[in-house]
């Protein structure tokens, strides 16, 4: 299946000058969402980790589903002010903004292994703040897998030496 068919580009969003991602479509379609989660399963089928952590919101939604699917627990990075428990933070730049990105303290034991999970790579800000956070809690990032890469902001030179998996490329 064309999964990129179910993506919607919104030119303009949020702000002039960003081509929007849309995957919407792809979610509310139920053979292509199943295609890409497990198409992203797929994808680091050849790696042993013990937990997921993916970044609100769109992270949320192909993390978790992953994490059920693969049969590993679930980690939830969140914005300023949403996690109840002491937590540990990292800034970082987005395509459009500045951002803050929390993870519970107690949420990855050290030594354990973990993979990153998100809809969008895009200039790699995000992915890099996770990273930070893993290492930071003493985890280690075994992969990193994305439903869709825009490669036109070379997000991968940010991600050297780490596996990172895509399986939309713009
Ligand atoms: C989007 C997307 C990624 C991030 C990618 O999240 O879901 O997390 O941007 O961009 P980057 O590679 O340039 O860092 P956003 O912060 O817009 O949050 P949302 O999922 O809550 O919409
Ligand atoms: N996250 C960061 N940049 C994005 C884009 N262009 N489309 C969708 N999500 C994004």
């Amino acid at each position: 299946m064309d999964l990129k068919r179910f993506i919607r580009d919104i030119p303009d969003f949020p702000q002039k000058g960003i081509v929007f991602r849309d995957i919407t479509p792809l979610l509310r379609n139920q053979e292509a969402f199943k295609e890409a989660i497990d198409g992203m399963c797929e994808l680091v089928s050849d790696r042993e980790f013990d937990l997921v952590v993916a970044p609100e919101a769109r992270g949320f939604i192909l993390g978790a589903a992953m994490a059920y699917k693969l049969g590993k627990g679930f980690v939830p990075v969140r914005k300023p002010g949403k996690l109840p428990y002491k937590t540990v933070h990292e800034e970082y730049q987005l395509e459009y903004g500045t951002e803050q990105l929390h993870i519970h303290e107690d949420a990855i034991e050290k030594g354990q292994k973990v993979i990153i999970v998100d809809d969008v790579l895009a200039t790699g800000g995000t992915a890099e703040a996770l990273i930070r956070l893993v290492k930071k809690l003493g985890g280690e990032v075994v992969s990193l897998a994305f439903l869709v890469e825009l490669s036109y902001l070379e997000p991968r030179k940010r991600l050297e030496g780490y596996d990172v998996k895509t399986l939309i490329v713009y």
